[in-house]
């Protein structure tokens, strides 16, 4: 065969190869098999040395021309599988970012938390200011200033962890009573203050107390506060706790801080006061302690008893969330178990 022909057989043959190659590796394969060392171009352009004069230039023009067509043509595939990988790629990963995402896990304040706010927010909203007290307490601001000197038998109730014989995690909020009143100054107007916090007492083996438990402290003092004014008050607060058509009552009962001194009782908001096991047949909760300020804890203040005198109240908020959800038994509150306390959504 003519070496003219030979080289356009090439090229042909080259071309279509080149055309349908379809990763990188194939095309370099192809481009060292024409145009490498040994490649076929490259021996056809060593065999021109036989060649005649004449016939040199004609076929050296049409070797190059091919040599640069191939090469040309290996340049623009190159391109081509190059941007179709990356195409590939693009689509395999593209991110749809209209999908919907995952929600993160919404949680909520822990059920005494709520409670212990709900209370804030209605007793604010009276115009009472909060008071924030340390659980670890002097024996002399847990006891004796509310009138519960060494030795008075109503300690016992409230024996608790001792730090030091002066020091003690504090058994109840009602210490916040003597340090609010010595603080107050009374020509500024009433006092009144709520106290919120956690108190401390020895472990009894059941299932409604535990070793450590909240309440809320309340004092209201000023000139001329009657019983009356206490009675409004906690109603105010059981409608709000456990729904407006509640009533309360007050039964006798005894604090050395408060004079006379009343248990309060919310009629039962499962049965309304026909008796259930709720209430235990008796139509009524008891739900905290409460009465009017001892003069001798006022006195201990520096305040003046011939003027000045109001109550005071102590609620439980764990007792109030057991009440409210029928919950047996308080561990449950401590124990963080996320199934039992995710249960609670008071507000929103
Ligand atoms: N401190 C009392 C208790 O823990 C409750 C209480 C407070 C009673 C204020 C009367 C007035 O039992």
């Amino acid at each position: 065969m003519e070496l003219k022909d030979k080289l356009t057989a090439i090229a042909e043959k080259a071309s279509s190869e080149i055309r349908v190659v379809s990763s990188l590796e194939e095309l370099e394969n192809l481009r060292v098999s024409y145009l490498g060392k040994k490649g076929e171009i490259t021996q056809v352009l060593k065999g021109m040395k036989d060649l005649s004069a004449e016939e040199r230039p004609v076929i050296g023009q049409l070797a190059n021309q091919v040599r640069d067509q191939l090469t040309e043509q290996l340049a623009v595939t190159r391109q081509r599988i190059e941007t179709e990988a990356l195409n590939k790629r693009l689509a395999e990963e593209t991110l749809d970012v209209t999908l919907p995402g995952s929600k993160p896990k919404k949680g909520q304040s822990h059920v005494i938390t709520q409670i212990m706010e709900e209370i804030e927010d209605l007793f604010l909203g009276m115009g009472y200011q909060i008071i924030e007290g340390n659980e670890v307490e002097e024996d002399y601001y847990n006891f004796e200033r509310v009138n519960l000197p060494q030795n008075h038998p109503a300690r016992d109730m409230q024996d608790t962890f001792y730090i030091t014989p002066e020091v003690l995690l504090r058994t109840h909020t009602s210490p916040l009573q003597a340090r609010t009143l010595e603080q107050h100054d009374f020509s500024k107007g009433p006092l009144k203050m709520i106290s919120p916090g956690k108190v401390y007492r020895r472990d009894t083996d059941d299932a409604t107390h535990s070793h450590q438990f909240h309440q809320i402290e309340g004092m209201v003092i000023d000139k001329h506060i009657t019983m009356a004014d206490l009675k409004g008050t906690l109603e105010t607060l059981a409608k709000k706790m456990f729904g407006e058509n509640r009533e309360i009552r007050l039964r006798p009962s005894y604090f050395p801080f408060t004079e006379p001194s009343v248990e309060v009782d919310v009629s039962c908001f499962k049965c309304g006061g026909s008796g259930c096991s709720v209430c235990k047949g008796t139509g009524w909760i008891e739900i905290l302690g409460a009465g009017m300020t001892h003069p001798e804890v006022l006195k201990m203040s520096g305040v003046d008893p011939e003027i000045y005198g109001g109550f005071a109240f102590g609620l439980g908020p764990d007792r109030i969330a057991m009440l409210k959800y029928g919950v047996d038994d308080i561990r449950n509150f401590y124990l963080n178990d996320q199934r039992f306390l995710e249960q609670f959504k008071v507000k929103g």
